[in-house]
């Protein structure tokens, strides 16, 4: 029997673009100076996939992920997510655009002292629309057996795994991602990868990682290469590599 051919859109995952940047600068000016942090950015995210931007210091990586979530915008160029034109937005539909659709995962974990794992991810829960039960988000870090512990009683690696169960406890359809192991020995980051490499693939969470780390590349389905403001090429890999694989 002939095979059908049914036609997807194109995308690492094989589904539907999630996002649509096009043509994306962002200048900051500081007195006289001028800095042109992004210099004419197109890239496409798609549903479910596994995205790593890779690239130096200064390279623009952050303040693409920033205008992604909504935390910044661009001073010219768009973003269309699901259809909807970020940078035409309110300040307060921009607000609600972040709270209802992105996760964020940063560097520094944020975690407040005075509450267990299970409580700082419950602060999340109770203001989101359809979430999980901390104890599942935890879970899916593989941090279950931590739920009543401190931050000061976890690892740092523990640490940022309970700031990723916060992150996605309220089912994002987007997690992004800022040099989430920046802090991290790698024998602790490859563990913080591994939480990530779940939820994408447990809860098909578009996930986008920025780093410096070219190892770190290798657990994405693509990856787009930063420089000077703007993204030089975009590398498609041939199979993930299992964050226990790569060579740190
Ligand atoms: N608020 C700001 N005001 C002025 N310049 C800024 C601001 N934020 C970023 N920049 C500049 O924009 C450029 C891009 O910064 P960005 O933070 O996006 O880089 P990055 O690739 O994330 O670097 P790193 O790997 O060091 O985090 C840099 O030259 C930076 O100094
Ligand atoms: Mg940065």
């Amino acid at each position: 029997m002939p095979s059908l051919h049914v036609t997807k859109p194109g995308g690492a995952a094989g589904e539907g673009v999630i996002f649509s940047g096009r043509n994306l600068t962002k200048i900051y000016r500081t007195g006289e100076l001028e800095v042109r942090a992004l210099n004419g950015v197109d890239l496409d995210l798609f549903e479910g996939e596994m995205l790593v931007l890779l690239g130096p210091s200064g390279s623009g990586k952050s303040t693409l992920l920033n205008i992604l979530g909504g935390l910044d915008r661009p001073t010219s160029g768009s973003v269309i997510f699901k259809g909807h034109n970020l940078t035409r937005l309110s300040e307060s539909e921009l607000t609600a655009y972040r709270r209802e659709h992105v996760g964020f995962v940063f560097q520094f974990y944020n975690l407040i002292p005075s509450l267990t794992a299970r409580e700082n991810v419950g602060l999340v829960t109770e203001i989101a629309s359809n979430p999980m039960r901390p104890e599942e988000a935890l879970e899916l870090v593989g941090l279950g057996p931590r739920l009543n512990h401190f931050p000061s009683q976890l690892s740092g690696g523990e640490q940022q795994r309970v700031a990723i169960a916060r992150a996605i406890a309220k089912r994002p359809e987007v997690l992004l991602c800022d040099e989430p192991t920046g802090a991290l020995d790698s024998k602790t980051g490859i563990l913080v990868l591994e939480a990530l490499v779940a939820v994408n693939r447990e809860l098909a969470t578009t996930t986008a990682v920025i780093t410096h780390n070219r190892a770190i590349k290798d657990i994405a389905q693509r990856v787009a290469f930063f420089a000077d403001g703007k993204i030089i090429r975009v590398e498609e890999n041939e199979r993930q590599l299992d964050p226990a694989d790569i060579e740190w």
